[in-house]
């Protein structure tokens, strides 16, 4: 496979010091629609996004559902390391270091199943109501990794204990995780924006 199995979008980096953004969309999006809220959490970065292979009623979608919240596994396995596989080769392609993950919903429970399964894939992740991917993940490597887990405490998707068990599950696997409940459903509020952009200038600060 190459890169270009996802139409994806890359915008190359305005400042060389900040890190790169893997963005990924949730259901029904597409390469373009976390280019904005990426470049307002950290203007400057390199921005790869790709657009879900995997279409419900047409919607694009980064794995296969059998019902809302309950997820083929075998098929989030197979789409993660095909993720994978293209960060990899846009890494050559582009020439950027190994990216943040920036996923909303759909695209937060890849980012989740990347970090599990291919641990070196990304740097670290921000991940925007995201739910367990796997419910008997292979124990991960994870140490060194910074996640920000952020969730709606009127979630109509995503219940608190699910959320609660994957912040426990990265943090398990060695990850430094810092898990928020905004007062929001499932949708993206101003707090995930401003708490997102505060998280990687504070990543970057530390990497520096
Ligand atoms: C999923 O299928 O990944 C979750 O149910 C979130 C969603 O896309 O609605």
């Amino acid at each position: 496979m190459t890169e270009t199995a996802f139409i994806h979008r890359f915008e190359p980096a305005g400042n060389a010091g900040s890190p790169p953004l893997l963005l990924l969309h949730g259901t029904g999006g597409d390469e373009n629609d976390l280019l904005g809220l990426g470049k307002m959490i950290s203007p400057g970065s390199a921005l790869l996004s790709p657009r879900g292979r995997v279409l419900e009623h047409g919607m694009p979608r980064f794995f296969r559902r059998l019902a809302e919240g309950v997820f083929d596994e075998e098929d989030v396995a197979r789409r993660a390391h095909e993720l994978g596989d293209f960060v990899a080769e846009a890494r050559q392609r582009y020439g950027i270091a190994a990216p943040i993950a920036v996923g909303f919903s759909n695209g937060a429970n890849i980012a989740a199943a990347l970090l599990l399964l291919q641990p070196d894939v990304l740097a670290g992740a921000i991940l925007l109501r995201a739910m367990v991917p796997l419910s008997d993940p292979p124990e991960a490597a994870l140490g060194g990794k910074s996640v920000l887990l952020l969730s709606g405490q009127a979630d109509p998707i995503v219940p608190a204990s699910n959320s609660a068990r994957l912040a426990a599950l990265l943090w398990q696997a060695g990850a430094s995780v810092t898990h928020k409940v905004l007062p929001a459903g499932h949708q993206l509020s101003q707090a995930d924006v401003t708490l997102a952009r505060d998280w990687i200038s504070e990543a970057d600060a530390r990497a520096a």
